[in-house]
């Protein structure tokens, strides 16, 4: 049987708390508008008022996401989603940028805005990689421990001239405990210091075999300063990804999850989003974590507004209620009035696991006084 507070009865009633209570003094019960009742006690609370019952389990309130409910034939293959991390000033960035180059020559002139720390390069084949660069790795850890693992493949940067450093090991942590697939991109080479072999065997230690040393993590020479071993990471990737068969449905209403987020003084508050299935359309209503919602812009990453946005995908979202945390989940719902709920539900449940953590003014008083 389940308890509400009269509180929320009467919410749910849309009548006055204060009517409630009234009516449960007549009843005989001597009760505040924050005390529970049992579920018969609710029940005929709602027949006095001349309610009808509409039982609803939370299951049916909360959105439940599960990642296969998809069925198979409904599913085509998406981007894979890679994560750039590694030591600081090992050339995360500088690659992104080089990846982005190449893709600019062909098409757009120009510079490309950056806008958002994840972007979507076109290789030579048509086919598309999600890139995400990942500042300190304090996004990435944030989803994990949110259990949104958005990540399909980690790119770790080693610079050639300094080695396996703090945040490389970090890098290789987060790799294996999210076990995710890595690709070693030895980066500087074309730096005289470098010094690729030793990287190679100082992964070792760390239990990272790559391909050279008989393991089968793959590994590549790069220098995003010139360009050099770009194609060949490219193409690892997409080897790498083939093997994951990652696949996701288009035609369905968005799933996406939150990758930052931040309050614009001019746009309110941002959200950059990784599409995970489905497709998010401009006008979509949706729920964020404890917040509702509806799409007033979807903007590339190249800062262009685009009307929507397919699995794989990052775009920025305009429209948020609130600043939600990296890792929620952002969910598409049918209208308005179900996100509100389903808000106000989750809402609700945060502020539930608030107070049973804090203790009640009673116990204090009563446990303090002897
Ligand atoms: P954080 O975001 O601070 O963690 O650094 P990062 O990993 O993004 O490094 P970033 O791309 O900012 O590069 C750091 C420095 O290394 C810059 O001065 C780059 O110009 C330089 N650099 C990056 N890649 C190469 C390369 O392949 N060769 C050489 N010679 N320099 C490079
Ligand atoms: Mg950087």
């Amino acid at each position: 049987p389940e308890a509400i507070t009269v509180g929320e009865l009467a919410k749910r009633m849309g009548e006055k708390g204060a009517d409630l209570v009234k009516e449960l003094f007549n009843l005989d019960m001597m009760v505040t508008v924050n005390q529970t009742i049992d579920q018969d006690t609710a029940e005929l609370l709602v027949e006095q008022f001349g309610h009808t019952i509409q039982k609803v389990s939370e299951a049916d309130v909360d959105i439940q996401t599960t990642e296969d409910d998809d069925p198979v034939e409904t599913m085509v293959p998406r981007p894979p989603i890679v994560a750039v991390m590694g030591h600081v000033d090992h050339g995360k960035t500088s690659l992104l940028d080089a990846l982005r180059k190449t893709n600019v020559t062909r098409g757009e002139a120009g510079g490309i805005t950056q806008h958002i720390g994840a972007y979507q390069v076109t290789t030579k084949d048509g086919s598309k990689v999600t890139f995400l660069d990942t500042p300190g790795h304090a996004a990435f850890t944030e989803m994990r421990q949110r259990g949104a693992n958005v990540t399909d493949i980690v790119v770790l940067v080693v610079a050639a001239d300094d080695g396996i450093m703090p945040q490389t090991i970090e890098a290789i942590k987060h790799a294996k405990a999210a076990n995710v697939p890595m690709i070693v991109a030895i980066n500087k080479i074309d730096k005289p210091e470098a010094n690729a072999q030793k990287i190679r065997e100082r992964l070792l230690e760390h239990e990272v075999m790559v391909e050279a040393m008989s393991g089968d993590v793959q590994d590549v020479e790069i220098s995003a300063k010139n360009g050099t071993g770009l194609e060949e990471l490219i193409e690892k990737i997409a080897l790498q990804a083939e093997l994951l068969e990652l696949k996701a449905r288009p035609d369905r209403p968005a799933e996406a999850t939150v990758v930052e987020a931040q309050l614009d003084k001019g746009r309110g508050p941002v959200a950059t989003v990784l599409i995970n299935r489905g497709t998010l359309k401009r006008g979509d209503t949706f729920v964020v974590g404890t917040e509702s919602g509806k799409v007033r812009a979807i903007v590339n990453d190249q800062g262009k507004q685009i009307k929507e946005a397919g699995p794989s995908m990052p775009v920025e979202v305009l429209g948020l209620g609130g600043v939600p945390s990296a890792g929620e989940l952002l969910t598409v719902v049918e209208n308005e009035q179900r996100a509100r709920e389903v808000a106000q539900y989750r809402q609700e449940k945060a502020t539930e696991k608030r107070t049973a953590l804090a203790p009640t003014s009673f116990d204090t008083m009563f446990n303090k006084s002897n």
